[in-house]
């Protein structure tokens, strides 16, 4: 199967590949064609499916699909023509990791992971409202990916990004041992749960768009809002249920980044570092994945519109 990224005029395709978007238009002869973005876990490209005579028939957004194809070229950009493509099978063998771009870790592993970190937390309010809330959720976690667009924007992502933060704070909790663990990795655990209603996603993990609920409330207060009702089940403490909502709440720590208080509490302060460090290390790596060594690489908006150097060695 050729990778999107090895592909060149004339190549022949034939594989799985991801339909990430889609529409049915009218070509200049009056005729119907589909209009996609067909992807794997190195690119994309657009893809043309010509004389489309039932919309039907058409492959769906956010499916994986069999395609036969040749690439071509129109107005000097690659382009995709289907000649044939079939949803797949349960025969079907391939590996949905060079598809999809997806954490490297499997999901069963990482909610393990995270299983594992619940079952340190000593405060037994605390961690019966993690599991409360987690248990919720915890159907929409598996491929969830933790953005849109941005970071950890991959198939599992929230999980991947959970489960690095939670390493990282064992990394950070014993030179600090005033830090009340329990706290951080509640905080760590719940910050960003509600970016599974926040963002709509594929059943194949893909990010579609924010939901209504998402673009209305935001994850933030969702989460907020989850915890208040967990605890309001749980009967938990009231000073521990403003604590972990504040941590949430504190989480983007600038009000013009969807925080309404910056952090009041050292736990809550490092949860908003270690949400950092995992987001700009990814991001970095990210762009730097694909550039060549000893070069800097474009203006990078995300990362405050800085340029990244790739060394040599
Ligand atoms: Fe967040
Ligand atoms: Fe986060």
């Amino acid at each position: 199967m050729i990778k999107i990224k090895d592909i060149v005029k004339g190549s022949s395709v034939e594989g799985f590949y991801l339909v990430k978007s889609g529409n049915i238009k009218i070509s200049s002869n009056g005729k119907q064609y589909g209009d996609y973005i067909i992807a794997d876990s190195t690119g994309e490209i657009n893809a043309k499916l010509w004389d489309v005579a039932d919309e039907k028939e058409c492959p769906a957004t956010g499916t994986i699909i069999k395609i036969k194809g040749l690439v071509t070229e129109w107005q000097g950009v690659l382009q995709l023509r289907i000649d044939k493509f079939r949803a797949v099978s349960e025969e079907d063998e391939f590996d949905i990791m060079q598809i999809i771009p997806s954490a490297p870790e499997s999901p069963d592993d990482m909610l393990a992971i995270i299983k594992d970190y619940v079952n340190k937390i000593e405060n037994s309010q605390i961690k019966q409202l993690v599991i409360r809330v987690l248990k919720k959720y915890s159907p929409y976690l598996r491929l969830h990916p933790a953005a849109l667009k941005n970071h950890h924007s991959i198939r599992s992502g929230l999980l991947y990004h959970t489960t690095t933060m939670l390493k990282l704070a064992d990394g950070i909790l014993p030179i600090y041992p005033f830090l009340d663990a329990d706290l951080v990795y509640a905080g760590v655990i719940l910050h960003d749960i509600c970016k599974t209603t926040e963002i709509e996603a594929t059943d194949a993990g893909t990010a579609v768009e924010y939901t209504t609920e998402g673009l209305l409330v935001g994850h933030i207060s969702q989460g907020i809002a989850a915890i208040a009702i967990a605890a309001e089940e749980l009967k938990t403490d009231s000073e521990i249920t403003y604590m972990l909502q504040h941590m949430i709440l504190s989480h983007h720590y600038e009000p013009e980044f969807g925080s309404p208080r910056r952090p009041m509490f050292p736990e809550a302060e490092i949860l908003h570092y270690l949400d950092m460090i995992d987001t700009r290390m990814y991001d970095m790596q990210n762009v730097l994945e694909s550039q060549d060594k000893g070069t800097f690489s474009q203006n990078v908006w995300l990362l405050h519109n800085r340029k990244l150097y790739k060394k040599t060695f």
